[in-house]
């Protein structure tokens, strides 16, 4: 009989990504994934190490498991700690959850069934640890993906050479390393031919990609010659790294889509010296005006830290001119968290707890009334959605516009929304949300039936 794999994956797309890879290895070794935690022989935590609280539910999760055996008495399942967490605590993981079997880090999931076999042999039950940079790239190990709905990520580039002064990705995930054009192109034609029809391309520094000569750009055009293959996007930019060929491709490559995740952190130099961003509020901000020249309705979204050490309050001023300034569809904002090994810790000028919260909520609610009017001003126009999930309600379906809102609307039967899902089809706007834009299938669109044949055509 199969055995039963539950994965759960904290923090980044990367982590998502890097789940759906687990499976895909764990499959040949006979494992099925399972939503359902307690029928799982195995149970994997894909864990984020980017903030003390997304690193310390680990441990809450851990003991929830321990306890949930406890009552049940069933058979104990084998419990593994893969993702950020796992490589920036090794050992100490064994030492604080003595029921964790295998630790095991980003760079290492290919190893999985192997890892098992040694800690199912590990009679001691001392635990298995991996969490050594191997030499050559797991890529190169892991099997063909499996897609898994009309939206796929593929990771490009992983690691990050940057040191932003408060990050743990360097040392999490290692020295950036891209992967080769020709492989990544061969992933995309998989999920294209299975169904895919958005790709978003993945890196902690994606805009660093160099497995291609002319970098991301020249790797976005030639996915854009993909047939079949709709929309591309591509996740996380650092500013330092978005060059004028990328800016360029938003101007001339229809199937990237026109919105970008740019974080800006700061909107004070000072702050964002300490940060060691390595440019300014004025580069970033002509960097934003450069996009928009090139793709005048790209929407940008960002990530904010507030209350950096030596953040004062003229710095976190200059923040909320430099959001005021830019204009954001969306946002995600952060107290800074001080991360054990990482420069920001030891600095002097630590923000108190009470003025990051009274920041934060500042911030927030400026990002909110950006996100809602972004939001609002959508409405009465038509949008191509990408249907790739079923909504809250029965025969409501959910999808993306180009611009990376969530869009609902009410099918006709479950016939249509079975016919629309996995194609891109026009959504009239009726209503917006802070989060989301309702409306209904516009009535110009072709048959459903002609839709679905268009979109297998090309796969
Ligand atoms: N590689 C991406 C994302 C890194 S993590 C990038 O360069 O932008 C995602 C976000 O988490 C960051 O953009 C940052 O805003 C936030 N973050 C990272 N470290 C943090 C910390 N120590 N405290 C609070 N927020 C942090
Ligand atoms: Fe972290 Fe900075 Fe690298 Fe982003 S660019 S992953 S914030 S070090
Ligand atoms: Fe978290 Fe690691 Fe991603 S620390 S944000 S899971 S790269």
């Amino acid at each position: 009989m199969a055995k039963k794999v539950f994965i759960k994956s904290y923090g980044c797309q990367m982590n998502v990504y890097d789940a759906e890879r687990m499976a895909d290895v764990l499959a040949p070794a006979g494992y099925a994934l399972t939503d359902d935690q307690d029928a799982a022989d195995l149970i994997i935590l894909n864990t984020c190490h980017i903030r003390e609280k997304a690193a310390e539910k680990v441990y809450s999760e851990l003991g929830r498991i321990r306890r949930r055996h406890e009552e049940t008495g069933g058979a104990r399942p084998t419990v593994a700690v893969a993702g950020c967490v796992a490589q920036a605590e090794g050992e100490e993981i064994l030492r604080r959850a003595r029921h964790v079997d295998l630790v095991v880090g980003p760079q290492n999931y290919h190893r999985l069934p192997q890892l098992l076999a040694e800690a199912g042999r590990a009679t001691s039950r001392g635990g298995v640890v991996d969490t050594e940079f191997p030499l050559d790239s797991k890529f190169d190990h892991l099997p063909e993906p499996t897609a898994r709905g009309p939206a796929a990520f593929l990771t490009v580039q992983e690691g990050c050479d940057r040191f932003c002064a408060f990050c743990v990705v360097p040392y999490t995930r290692g020295a950036e390393y891209s992967r080769p054009a020709r492989a990544v192109i061969d992933e995309a034609r998989r999920q294209v031919a299975a169904g895919v029809r958005e790709i978003t391309l993945l890196g902690q520094n994606v805009n660093a990609y160099h497995g291609i000569d002319g970098g991301l750009a020249a790797l976005i055009r030639a996915l854009a010659a993909i047939d079949g293959l709709e929309r591309i996007r591509y996740t996380t930019s650092h500013p330092r790294d978005m060059d004028d060929a990328l800016i360029l491709a938003h101007a001339e490559i229809p199937a990237l889509m026109p919105n970008l995740h740019l974080p800006a952190q700061s909107g004070s130099d000072a702050i964002l010296a300490r940060m060691n961003r390595r440019h300014t509020a004025a580069d970033y901000l002509r960097i934003v005006e450069a996009l928009r020249r090139a793709r005048p309705d790209i929407a940008l979204s960002s990530d904010f830290i507030v209350g950096h050490p030596g953040e004062s309050e003229r710095d976190f001023e200059a923040t909320l001119a430099l959001v005021r300034e830019a204009g954001f569809a969306q946002a995600y904002s952060f107290k800074y968290s001080p991360r054990p090994g990482t420069p920001a810790a030891e600095m002097d000028g630590q923000v108190p707890e009470a003025e990051k919260s009274d920041r934060l909520a500042r911030l927030q609610s400026l990002l909110n009334d950006q996100q809602l009017a972004f939001n609002r001003r959508a409405v009465g126009t038509t949008v191509p959605v990408l249907f790739d999930r079923p909504g809250k309600r029965p025969r409501q379906l959910a999808g993306r516009s180009p611009h990376m809102q969530s869009v609902h609307v009410d099918c006709a039967g479950a016939g249509e929304a079975a016919a629309l899902f996995g194609t891109i089809a026009p959504v009239a706007v009726e209503a917006a949300h802070a989060n989301s834009l309702a409306g209904r299938l516009a009535s110009d669109r072709p048959a459903a039936g002609r839709l679905l044949q268009r979109e297998t055509a090309g796969a």
